[in-house]
């Protein structure tokens, strides 16, 4: 689903370019949850954004369902990111004027479903989450978890193959983290999505198919998850 080789990104020009990737290898496969850690600054955020055409690589290939992108002209990447991704970011806020529905509906529509259909689509995602209560509440009205929970269901809709997710758990209670989780988990296996979990959170380790390691912007150790391993 996602094969990345040989990527370099770096910020910046001459004496002050921060060589954020140094030659990166990373596969995902559909139905594989795989979770990147490192220690802050080693290039997480980065290799997320540029996976998820966010961000342009400064070389290197990425190639998102067997077509490389790292060469596409910048016109074709909101395509690209609609078609292929969901995302929960932690840059990624939800948008605070608008009730947790019209989070998820904004997405729908930008994906090209007609005003009805976003929001009875926006509806079914609220409760696979369980916040159908809060439809049409704000942001500010809503607690963390709530909030994870909702941007959860807004990287869902329109169903996108793959998830994209840079510490989804940091600002959770355990209990919250363990449902983030369970949901990611569950969409991978039941549904054969790719998902790719950034997190410093040892307590959600448990749920990676495979763990894979980055300092200073290289994979340092790929092993398997807890569970294949047992
Ligand atoms: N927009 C940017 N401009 C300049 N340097 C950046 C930028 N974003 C990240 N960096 C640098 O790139 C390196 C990797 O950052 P990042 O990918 O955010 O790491 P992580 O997510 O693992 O904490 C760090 O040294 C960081 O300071
Ligand atoms: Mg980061």
């Amino acid at each position: 689903m996602i094969e990345i080789r040989n990527l370099f990104k770096t910020y910046g020009h001459g004496s002050a370019a921060v060589h954020a990737l140094e030659g990166v290898d990373f596969d995902v496969d559909a139905g594989e949850v795989v979770m990147l850690m490192g220690p802050s600054g080693s290039g997480k955020t980065t290799l997320l954004s540029i996976m998820g055409c966010i961000l342009r690589a400064t070389s290197g290939s990425v190639k998102i369902d067997g077509r490389e992108v790292a060469s596409l002209p910048e016109k074709k990447l909101p395509g690209v990111r609609l078609e292929h991704f969901g995302f929960i970011f932690q840059g990624f806020n939800l948008f605070p004027a608008l009730t947790a529905q019209e989070n998820v509906e904004l997405t729908l529509k930008l994906k090209g479903r007609s005003a009805r259909e976003a929001r009875r689509q926006a509806g079914e995602l609220l409760e696979q989450v369980d916040l159908s209560e809060k439809a049409g509440r704000l942001p500010s009205d809503l607690s963390g978890g709530q909030k994870q929970r909702v941007a959860i269901a807004r990287a869902l809709a329109g169903d996108p193959p793959i998830i994209l997710a840079d510490e989804p758990t940091a600002a959770l209670d355990s209990q919250s983290g363990l449902n983030v989780m369970q949901m990611l988990t569950r969409l991978a296996k039941q549904r054969g999505r790719a998902v790719v979990v950034v997190t410093h959170d040892s307590r959600v380790l448990g749920f990676a198919d495979r763990i894979v390691e980055i300092a200073d912007g290289r994979i340092c150790s790929a092993e398997l998850g807890m569970e294949k391993t047992a």
